[in-house]
C-alpha cells in the first residue's frame, strides 16, 4: 500500500510519519512537505534511511505538480496534515493561511478523486483537523462531534473551511475520508512559537514568559505520541464518513499551566524554586482569544477503544527533557528568521 503523508517534517506529522514507517514496513510511505519555516528534515533524521520512505519537497497548493505526483504514485491512502498552524501568524498573514489549508486541501482532494474516479475500493483520504474549528466554550460544556462549527481566528476559519471541502467531496463525489478533530498538542519536536515550546525555550534563556491577557484561558493538551496513535487507529479502523473528536481529558488554565511548567523547569535547571515564575509576564491580548477548549472523546474512546497512554505530567516532564537533550535543535530552529517573528510578534508593541 502507498501512503502519501502531507506535512510530515512538522511537529505532529514527524510522530506520525515515524508510527506508519517504523509499524508497517510493508507501506510505502511518502512525505510531501513545502519545508516552511515549520518544517524541519531533523525531526526524522532517524528514520530518513529506512526503505519504506521517501521524502518529496512540494507545495500542496501547486495543482499540476499534486496531480503529476499522484497519477506517478497511485497513492491508495492519504493522511493530510499540512497546514499552516499558528493562530498569531493567522492574525498577521491570514491569506496564506487560506491559500495552504482551504486551497491546498481541495488541490489533494481533486488530485485524489480524479486518480481513482469512483474506484473507492481500500481507498481512503484521512484529514486531520482540530477542535478550534467550533469556537469557544464558556466555563462548562464540551465538544461533540455534532457541535456546530463557529471558528473565530482566520486559522480556525481555514480549518473549517477545509473540513467542510473533505465533507462536501464525500457527499457529492463517494470520496471515502474520515476526519479528525484533535484538542492542543505537545511533546518533542514542537516549534517554539506555540505556548509549551516557546516557555520552555525562554525559561531555558530566562526571558520573560508573555501570557495573553488574564491567563484564564483554558486548552486540553494531548501528548503528540498519543494523538500520533489515535490517527493509526482511525486510518485502519475508523468509518469512512465519519468524524472523531481526540483530545486529552486534561484541561488547563493558561496560568496554572505556566506555573507548573516553571516548577518543573527549576526543577530540572538546577535553580530555585520561584526563579522562572518571575519571569511572567501579562502581555496585550490575543485579538479573538478563544475562552476554552475542552474535547468530549468518548466516540473514540467507545467506538475504537482509544484514550490517552500518558498523564500530563508524564508527558511535560518527558517533553522538558527533550528539550534539554535537544539544544541544537532548539538552537537551530531559533536563529535567523524566528529571531525577527519574535521581534514582531513580543517586542514591537503591537
Ligand atoms: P506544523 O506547523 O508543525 O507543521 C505543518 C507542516 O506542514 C510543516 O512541516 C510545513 O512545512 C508543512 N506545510 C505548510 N504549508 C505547506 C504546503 N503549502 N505544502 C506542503 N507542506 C506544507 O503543524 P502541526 O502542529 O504539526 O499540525 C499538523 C496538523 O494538525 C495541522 O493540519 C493542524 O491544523 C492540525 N492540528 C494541530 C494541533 C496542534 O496542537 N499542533 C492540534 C489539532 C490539529
Ligand atoms: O486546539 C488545537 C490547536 O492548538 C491547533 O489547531 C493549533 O494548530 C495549535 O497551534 C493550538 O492552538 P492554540 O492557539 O490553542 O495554541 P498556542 O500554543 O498558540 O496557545 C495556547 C494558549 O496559550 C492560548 O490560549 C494562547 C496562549 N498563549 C500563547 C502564546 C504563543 C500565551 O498566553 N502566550 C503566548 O506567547
Amino acid at each position: 500500500m502507498k501512503i502519501l503523508i502531507t506535512g510530515g517534517a512538522g511537529f505532529i506529522g514527524s510522530h506520525v510519519v515515524r508510527e506508519f514507517v517504523c509499524k508497517y514496513p510493508e507501506y510505502q510511505i511518502f512525505n510531501l512537505d513545502a519545508l516552511t519555516y515549520a518544517g524541519n528534515l531533523s525531526n526524522l533524521k532517524d528514520i530518513e534511511c529506512r526503505n519504506n520512505y521517501t521524502f518529496v519537497k512540494g507545495d500542496i497548493s501547486e495543482e499540476s505538480f499534486v496531480n503529476d505526483f499522484f497519477n506517478e504514485h497511485r497513492f491508495e491512502g492519504v493522511i493530510h496534515l499540512a497546514a499552516e498552524s499558528h493562530v498569531d501568524r493567522s492574525i498577521t498573514d491570514p491569506l496564506r493561511f487560506a491559500r495552504t489549508n482551504i486551497l491546498g486541501t481541495m488541490t489533494l482532494l481533486n488530485a485524489f478523486k480524479n486518480l481513482w474516479r469512483n474506484n473507492w475500493l481500500n481507498k481512503r483520504f484521512y484529514h486531520i483537523s482540530t477542535d478550534e474549528v467550533y469556537g469557544t466554550l464558556g466555563e462548562t460544556g464540551f465538544f461533540t462531534e455534532t457541535t456546530a462549527y463557529n471558528p473565530n481566528s482566520p486559522y480556525s476559519a481555514s480549518k473549517a473551511g477545509s473540513d467542510h471541502f473533505v465533507r462536501a467531496y464525500g457527499e457529492t463525489y463517494g470520496l471515502p475520508y474520515v476526519m479528525s478533530n484533535c484538542s492542543n498538542n505537545y511533546g518533542p519536536n514542537h516549534f517554539p512559537e506555540k505556548l509549551i515550546p516557546l516557555f520552555i525555550n525562554n525559561i531555558i534563556y530566562n526571558k520573560s514568559l508573555p501570557v495573553y491577557g488574564n491567563g484564564n484561558y483554558t486548552r486540553d493538551w494531548l501528548y503528540v505520541k498519543d494523538h500520533a496513535q489515535a490517527i493509526d487507529l482511525i486510518f485502519h479502523k475508523g468509518e469512512n464518513q465519519e468524524t472523531y473528536n481526540i483530545g486529552g481529558f486534561n484541561e488547563w488554565k493558561n496560568i496554572d499551566l505556566v506555573k507548573l511548567l516553571c516548577k518543573l523547569m527549576d526543577g530540572k535547571l538546577g535553580r530555585p524554586i520561584g526563579t522562572s515564575e518571575k519571569l511572567i509576564t501579562f502581555v496585550k491580548d490575543r485579538p479573538g482569544h478563544d475562552l476554552r477548549y475542552a474535547i468530549d472523546a468518548s466516540k473514540i474512546n467507545k467506538k475504537l477503544g482509544w484514550r490517552p497512554s500518558v498523564t500530563f505530567e508524564e508527558g511535560l516532564n518527558k517533553t522538558i527533557d527533550w528539550y534539554l537533550q535537544n539544544e541544537e535543535w532548539l538552537e537551530n530552529v531559533t536563529s535567523g528568521e524566528y529571531q525577527r517573528y519574535y521581534e514582531e510578534q513580543y517586542e514591537s508593541g503591537n
